[in-house]
């Protein structure tokens, strides 16, 4: 059942344990993480990315998330989010639709316009209850990788300073905060990384729910320690996607003749449907519905 985001992130930041907020451009990704959730028990941040907007248009993806939210999903609390909202008319549009949370990401801008379109979003947003994400710090994927290989930029000035995160959060009045602490948009061999000390820093100076983007590929050793250290929101894309990938091909391999596009995609649907469930195990939230 949809319900405001704050009840979700509140419990899970009382209670010491975290959420998932997973990724969904579709109807299968969709039906995926909400059978995981009330399977599970569990409390559930379905999120939407601009380019999954586009892909299918707001309206659409929105009533998807919604319609399976309050039927399949209407025994579990579930909120719905924008993850990563670089352009601020479409963080606007997902105020206006009935998101209950959205992420105005600024923080590839100068420090004064990340503190001025977060305060910006918040005016607007609270005056609807809805909750606002800002980032500082970078969180790298694909093209920072390569950056980073080059020694363009060096990882530790793409990092969160835990005092300018507090100066950040008093002056935006924000609700959540995505921390840039190590960890990498997608899967990436040989790093699995948390800055555990600049973590705990963070986690002593400000007060608000802690966002850990780019969960994937992380071991189960570390989302229980960066949970142990204050993260009570944990973002999965990648790691549907591989599911979803290694399920098709293996299931076109072995029935290569089927034709049926619900038949093709079922086995995709319910290897990430497993893997939701083994990320909300890890984090904490099984049962907390
Ligand atoms: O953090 C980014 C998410 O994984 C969304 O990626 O823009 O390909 O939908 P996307
Ligand atoms: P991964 O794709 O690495 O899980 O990151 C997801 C994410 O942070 C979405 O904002
Ligand atoms: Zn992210």
């Amino acid at each position: 059942m949809i319900v405001p985001i704050k009840q979700i992130i509140t419990k899970a930041q009382k209670g010491k344990y975290a959420v998932g907020a997973f990724n969904t451009s579709n109807l299968e990704i969709s039906m995926a993480i909400i059978r995981a959730a009330v399977k599970q028990g569990a409390p559930v941040i379905i999120q939407t990315s601009e380019s999954a907007i586009k892909y299918s248009s707001l309206p659409t993806i929105f009533d998807i998330m919604t319609n399976i939210a309050n039927t399949i999903g209407k025994s579990v609390p579930i909120a719905i989010h924008l993850d990563h909202g670089h352009d601020y008319k479409i963080v606007k549009s997902c105020i206006d639709i009935g998101y209950s949370s959205v992420h105005m990401d600024a923080s590839e801008k100068d420090y004064a316009t990340n503190v001025r379109l977060s305060k910006k979003t918040v005016e607007v947003a609270h005056k609807k209850r809805i909750w606002v994400q800002a980032e500082l710090g970078s969180i790298l994927g694909k093209e920072g990788m390569v950056k980073l290989a080059t020694g363009e930029i060096n990882m530790k000035d793409m990092m969160t300073d835990p005092y300018q995160a507090a100066d950040f959060v008093k002056k935006t009045g924000i609700d959540t905060l995505a921390i840039s602490v190590g960890t990498i948009h997608g899967h990436f061999k040989g790093i699995e990384r948390v800055d555990h000390p600049r973590l705990k820093k963070i986690r002593s100076l400000v007060s608000l729910p802690l966002v850990l983007h780019g969960g994937s590929g992380l071991s189960t050793g570390t989302f229980k320690k960066a949970i142990k250290n204050g993260v009570s929101v944990i973002n999965i894309d990648t790691n549907l996607r591989l599911a979803f990938r290694k399920a098709l091909l293996d299931s076109m391999k072995k029935k290569s003749d089927i034709i049926d596009p619900r038949k093709i995609l079922a086995p995709s649907t319910d290897a990430m449907q497993r893997e939701v469930e083994k990320m909300i195990r890890i984090f904490g939230s099984s049962n907390k519905a």
